[in-house]
């Protein structure tokens, strides 16, 4: 974009509710944001003005006909709540902003953006909900939908709103509506249920139009993990008729509108090809029973009968916030082995989650079976006990006129390796594509180093990510369970938020938390909480923090407020549970399930490794969760400007603390149990006076001695303690643990094969073999928290609570473990971090990006102040650098926007 003359700054990412153009928004007064990107250091914004017009014409002549904020005197570039005309249904806005650098002079106006309200009433819905009468109580065919329709001028305009009870694939003339998966995706379908809108106006035509849908069972009449188990009940959680509700309003060129909307003028089918469609399971076809031109007007649907009209849902159709589900990466085998006659084994190279596109090759009639797996068997054939019940199996019967080509709808696979029977045609490498599909969040963070080890661990980190985001994160995308486990998305949702763009995701999650929540405040161990949330599967400490922890995260990396104001009632119901059951002030009454710091290394299977001596008991770990979560509830109260709660939370969570150092702590500093575990969180939350500190540390120090330098924490200490001995002054050590090859240990597992983060540290051993079948996933990001490290430390990138969402932040990293150079960068919402340092026969180069409009407080590693230069200059004589003071070790500087680049002698 060409900057006027003297401007620095031009905006540019404009977002609506974090989403880019959104196509269907029911927050009424959405909020906006934009960064600027400026080539000059200190580059900063002074004001702005936003303008939204109904149309684009409008805005194009600067007529802020809805809003014009005029010249606003701001630095704020995010979270900014739309103030003009009330805003009505289905109501187009066409923005744009322009800002005012330092020198007061205007930048030239953005590119334009817009965004589309929803359907803000659910009177402004007149479509019905429609299906057919059978309902999927069996894993039985697809529900076909369709009607055929006149338009009796040309399309100016269309959109259709669209939403399911179970899943939908939405098709008009022939063509596929929009590029999401398994919408409208996964909530709890007796409070909430997302919709979807989809501009269509490229696919109608004046004339004859055909709109089709199938229906898949999805998580509402599907099968979802643990469900047998715990209620005895494989399918049909949330009912067992699935239902679409589809709403195309269309805007004519003679100035007409049609609505075209689910009723009984639909027919319908289950005689299609998909015979069966599970989550879990996996999807069956029969491609002879393809009708072809089903989705277009000429097809005679005379066998077809009339569509079940269904009464109205008590649930709330909400405009999806989230950021949908679709392929984001296609994956070519990196070989293909017959290790049984017949039975072909393709290897993906890369644990992934999606499905898989087929060329099938063989004789009409012929059924192709494809089956998933994690790992493969010593004799080369897949390995699938640790999928448990989940079948994860796809066939496709051939009709017979190749080329074929398979694809399934509605289900998803947690995989590496993919065998393929019964079929006579005999595979070539080429015939398999592995389709990576989730929520589309942007990717925000980038990591290389000089050692290759690091790097692989984080792009397992990031393949994890990618595998258990679907529309909720889940704690694995493979065995009969893949639910919303809060536990695991608190220890991981900062390394989360470093890896890819969370906002959204966050926004869409926190409604599945709160829908999932008790009416007593327990927060549920899985969010939704699809087996009654009174129940059970509820009220466990550090599973129902996620409920506190997450939207605090969210704040300290988007500045999201509003998030915090909708849930701090909810959070507070949680503390308050905890707090009127257990009076004295220690958690020891009504934990729920109880898990404790998870799968710590009192459940590690080797030789000499210790029975016991790992778990920190699991009082102490619920008090240290209720006393975070007390602090994390004052600080959002204090955020909130409500002084009353602020003060009364953060006096709780001085008396836990004394109470928790009362009953746990001897006077010498050792914390009950004298595990690793307790050390980590009761640093990592401040429970501990000051004085006890560095005991602790020592303690800690040679818990991890005595473990001959290997961690035996849990998955909610493991990370929490690589960052506290790194604050602690033992970042040497931390270094070590990350560098670790031998069990049990992050390169551990890389050595052993591991392309996605283990649910186990010896979820496979050479010469041994596979862990517990019963619980053993090779794609759990818990321990991947550990990302988070690599960012604070080895790239050095910290969000700064006193200023939220990157206003300021603090760059320090830490060179160690005989690493010679890393290079992180983080996109925030104010811009792009980057920081990268190299050491050589000189010393150190460090070379950092501060987006505009921001500042750092930035720690340069040095001997001191005089031998740090930045671009050749000394210190002082570097615009945008302020010399603050010498701390440990480092040179630390304030530093205005702009790129860096330091050399330390
Ligand atoms: C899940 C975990 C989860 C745990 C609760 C497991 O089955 O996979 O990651 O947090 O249950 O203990």
């Amino acid at each position: 974009m060409v900057q006027p003359e003297g401007s620095s700054l031009s905006p540019a990412s404009l977002r609506c509710e974090y989403l880019v153009n959104p196509g269907a928004i029911d927050a009424r007064q959405p909020r906006l944001s934009w960064i600027s990107d400026s080539s000059v250091r200190g580059a900063r914004q002074t004001a702005y003005q936003i303008l939204v017009s109904g149309t684009p014409e409008g805005l194009a002549a600067n007529r802020g006909d809805l809003w014009d904020t005029g010249k606003v005197a701001s630095d704020e570039s995010i979270q900014i709540a739309y103030g003009g005309k009330a805003l009505r249904s289905r109501q187009r806005c066409y923005w744009k902003v322009r800002v005012w650098d330092q020198a007061g002079k205007a930048s030239a106006w953005s590119r334009p953006a817009q965004w589309a309200m929803g359907l803000l009433e659910q009177s402004d819905w007149s479509a019905k909900w429609i299906g057919d009468k059978l309902p999927s109580v069996e894993n039985v065919a697809a529900t076909m939908l369709r009607r055929t329709f006149k338009l009796p001028a040309n399309v100016k305009s269309a959109t259709v709103y669209a939403t399911a009870l179970g899943l939908y694939e939405l098709r008009i003339n022939g063509r596929r509506v929009g590029d999401q998966l398994l919408a409208p995706e996964f909530t709890d379908y007796n409070a909430r249920v997302q919709y979807q809108a989809y501009d269509v106006t490229p696919l109608l035509q004046q004339g004859d139009n055909t709109i089709g849908a199938i229906l898949g069972d999805g998580w509402y009449a599907g099968g979802i993990g643990l469900a047998q188990i715990v209620i005895k009940k494989s399918r049909n959680i949330y009912g067992n008729h699935p239902r679409l509700l589809a709403q195309l309003e269309v805007e004519l060129a003679d100035g007409t509108t049609e609505r075209i909307v689910t009723d009984a003028s639909w027919k319908t089918t289950r005689e299609g090809p998909i015979r069966s469609a599970d989550l879990l399971d996996g999807e069956v076809y029969d491609a002879r029973r393809e009708m072809p031109g089903w989705d277009t007007a000429g097809f005679a649907d005379g066998a077809w009968t009339a569509a079940d009209v269904a009464e109205p849902i008590k649930a709330q159709l909400t405009a999806q916030a989230n950021e949908p589900i679709r392929v984001v990466k296609e994956i070519r085998p990196i070989a293909l082995t017959e290790p049984k006659p017949g039975v072909f084994i393709f290897d993906l190279g890369q644990n992934m989650v999606g499905w898989c596109r087929l060329i099938v090759r063989g004789k009409a009639g012929e059924t192709a079976m494809l089956r998933h797996a994690e790992a493969l068997n010593d004799d080369g054939t897949v390995y699938t006990e640790n999928l448990r019940a989940a079948k994860q199996t796809d066939r496709y019967t051939l009709r017979g006129n190749a080329p074929e080509t398979f694809e399934p709808h509605f289900t998803y696979h947690g995989f590496r390796y993919v065998e393929l029977s019964g079929v006579t045609g005999k595979p070539v490498i080429r015939d398999m594509m592995g389709r990576v599909f989730h929520s589309d969040m942007p990717e925000s963070g980038a990591f290389a180093s000089s050692d290759a080890m690091l790097n692989k661990l984080w792009e397992n980190i990031r393949w994890t990510q990618r595998g258990n985001m679907h529309s909720i994160p889940t704690d694995c995308p493979q065995r009969d369970e893949r639910l919303g486990w809060m536990g695991d998305i608190l220890v991981f949702a900062q390394t989360g938020i470093f890896n890819f763009d969370m906002a959204a995701f966050f926004t869409k999650w926190m409604r599945d938390v709160r829908d999932a929540q008790a009416d007593d405040g327990r927060y549920a161990d899985f969010s939704p909480h699809p087996f009654g949330r009174n129940e059970r599967f509820t009220g466990v400490p550090g599973w129902g923090d996620a409920g506190v922890v997450v939207p605090w995260r969210v704040y300290q990396n988007y500045g999201d407020r509003k998030m915090l104001a909708e849930h701090f009632e909810s959070a507070r119901r949680w503390v308050e549970y905890v707090r009127t059951t257990n009076p004295d002030l220690l958690w020891r009454k009504g934990r729920g399930n109880d898990y404790g710091d998870w799968l710590n290394g009192d459940t590690l299977i080797q030789e000499g490794w210790p029975k016991q001596g790992a778990q920190v008991p699991k009082e102490i770990f619920a008090t240290a969760m209720f006393a975070h979560s007390t602090d994390l509830l004052s600080r959002m109260a204090k955020v909130l400007g409500n002084d009353g709660e602020a003060k009364k939370y953060s006096a709780l969570f001085a008396d836990i603390k004394a109470a928790f150092n009362r009953a746990y702590v001897t006077p010498d500093g050792v914390i009950q149990g004298n595990t690793q575990a307790g050390y980590a969180l009761a640093l990592h939350f401040d429970l501990l006076p000051e004085q006890m500190r560095p005991l602790a540390v020592k303690h800690m120090v040679d818990g991890i001695a005595a473990y001959r330098n290997h961690m035996s924490t849990g998955f909610h200490s493991t990370y929490r303690m690589m960052l506290e001995l790194t604050r602690w002054g033992q970042n040497d050590l931390a270094y070590r643990l990350i560098s670790n090859r031998t069990f049990p240990s992050w390169g551990y597992t890389i050595e052993n094969g591991a392309t996605t983060i283990w649910e186990r540290w010896d979820g496979y051993v050479k010469g041994r073999g596979f862990q517990d079948k019963g619980m053993n996933s090779f794609n759990h990001y818990a321990i991947g928290a550990v990302g988070e490290w690599i960012n604070r430390v080895i790239v050095g990138i910290n969000p700064d609570d006193d200023s939220p969402a990157y206003k300021h932040f603090i760059l320090r990293p830490r060179p160690g473990g005989g690493l010679t150079w890393a290079r992180g960068s983080y996109n925030s919402v104010r811009g792009f971090i980057e920081s990268h340092w190299r050491l050589g026969g000189n010393g150190l180069m460090y070379a950092v990006a501060i987006p505009a409009n921001t500042t750092a407080t930035v720690f340069v590693p040095a001997k001191d102040a005089a031998s740090v230069t930045e671009g050749g200059r000394p210190l002082d004589k570097s615009p945008g650098v302020e010399f603050l003071r010498f701390e440990d070790g480092a040179v630390v500087l304030n530093l205005q926007s702009g790129s860096y680049t330091f050399e330390s002698r």
